[in-house]
């Protein structure tokens, strides 16, 4: 194994690498993100996500089940090749860290990236304002209208990454869905599902867009996202419905729900004319997601549900949007 500071040496031909903090450990303490700051090359100071597989059991523990074990290593694997092979894609307008350098062995994986708060955003925010979840709002319409895919569709798509995204979808899931008290929710879980899925219109989505994953600058108006273990195949509302959820109010979304959704909406149409795509099309995109939001926020209520029907997510207002998420599939 090598050690994090001659990896960081040796990727940035420093003189000198130094350790600063720990920012957050990772899943039990298996890994860690940290900040080292640099001396003899550029840039000053760095993000190092390390996850070390030589501490980590191969069969789990009680609690976690293989199936959700052996997902959360492959994200990390997903993560380390969505920054290698697709997010350099990204425009100013959804930025994302930029890797400088990865490693991968049996008992390590690296990812040393751009430290975003010293690139001008290191805001943090758990909650949010209306002005402040419309700069996430044109992050994720950008974002999803930069990968979005039209038919005909090949199999392989996204190469590397979850076919699938997003941590919650119901493949996924199959003990929470076992665990649900029976409701037309329950029984619709594969409806809802299907008609996700056979949008023609699919994109990437981040997979785990809750306000936590942004890095706000100083006046909140520009926005960097991190935390790419979940992304992979969807359509642009599974995003933006459990974006939503995160960080505001139960009042604040029955105020400005319909307002945030036409902001995120004509962005999205913006972002595709922008980027040459015709205005029709545009339009059947907006069209077809517009439907499919009421059905993607049933999608992750009955996630929820499944973990746990007294979750502070299970409010009146997540339940009636789940109705109508219902009611859109004709049950
Ligand atoms: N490149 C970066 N620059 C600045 N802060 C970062 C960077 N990457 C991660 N962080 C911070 O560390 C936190 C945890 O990183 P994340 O990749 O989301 O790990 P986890 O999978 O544990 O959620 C983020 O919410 C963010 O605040
Ligand atoms: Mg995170």
């Amino acid at each position: 194994m090598i050690a994090p500071e001659l990896f960081i040496k040796r990727a940035l031909r420093a003189t000198k690498v130094t350790r600063m903090e720990q920012v957050q450990a990772l899943w039990s303490g298996y890994g860690e993100i940290a900040r080292y700051q640099i001396q003899g090359a550029a840039p000053a100071q760095v993000i190092l996500k390390a996850i070390s597989w030589s501490h980590i059991p191969p069969h789990p523990r009680g609690w976690q089940s293989t199936h959700s074990h052996q997902r959360k290593i492959r994200s990390y694997q997903v993560e380390a090749l969505w920054y290698q092979h697709w997010a350099q894609r990204c425009p100013d307008d959804a930025r994302v860290p930029r890797l400088l350098a990865v490693h991968e062995d049996t008992d390590i994986t690296y990812l040393l990236l751009e430290d975003l708060d010293q690139s001008g955003y290191a805001n943090r925010h758990v909650q949010l304002d209306v002005s402040q979840a419309l700069t996430v709002l044109h992050w994720l319409a950008c974002f999803h209208s930069t990968f979005l895919r039209t038919p005909p569709h090949n199999d392989d798509w996204p190469q590397g990454l979850w076919q699938q995204g997003t941590y919650w979808h119901l493949a996924t899931r199959p003990d929470e869905w076992q665990a649900m008290a029976p409701s037309p929710l329950k029984e619709s879980a594969h409806g809802l599902d299907q008609a996700l899925r056979a949008c023609p219109y699919q994109t990437l989505v981040h997979g785990d867009a809750k306000v936590a994953n942004f890095c706000f600058s100083d006046d909140d108006q520009q926005v960097a996202a991190v935390d790419f273990q979940y992304v992979g195949g969807g359509v642009g509302v599974q995003d933006v419905a459990y974006f939503l959820g995160s960080c505001l109010t139960e009042s604040q979304l029955t105020t400005h729900l319909d307002y945030l959704l036409e902001a995120y909406f004509s962005e999205l149409s913006r972002c595709l004319v922008a980027s040459g795509e015709s205005p029709d099309l545009a339009e059947s995109v907006a069209n077809a997601w517009q439907d499919l939001f009421a059905v993607a926020w049933a999608d992750f209520h009955r996630f929820i549900l499944g973990w746990s029907p007294q979750h502070k997510k299970n409010t009146p207002f997540s339940q009636a949007l789940a109705q109508q998420g219902l009611a859109a599939l004709g049950n």
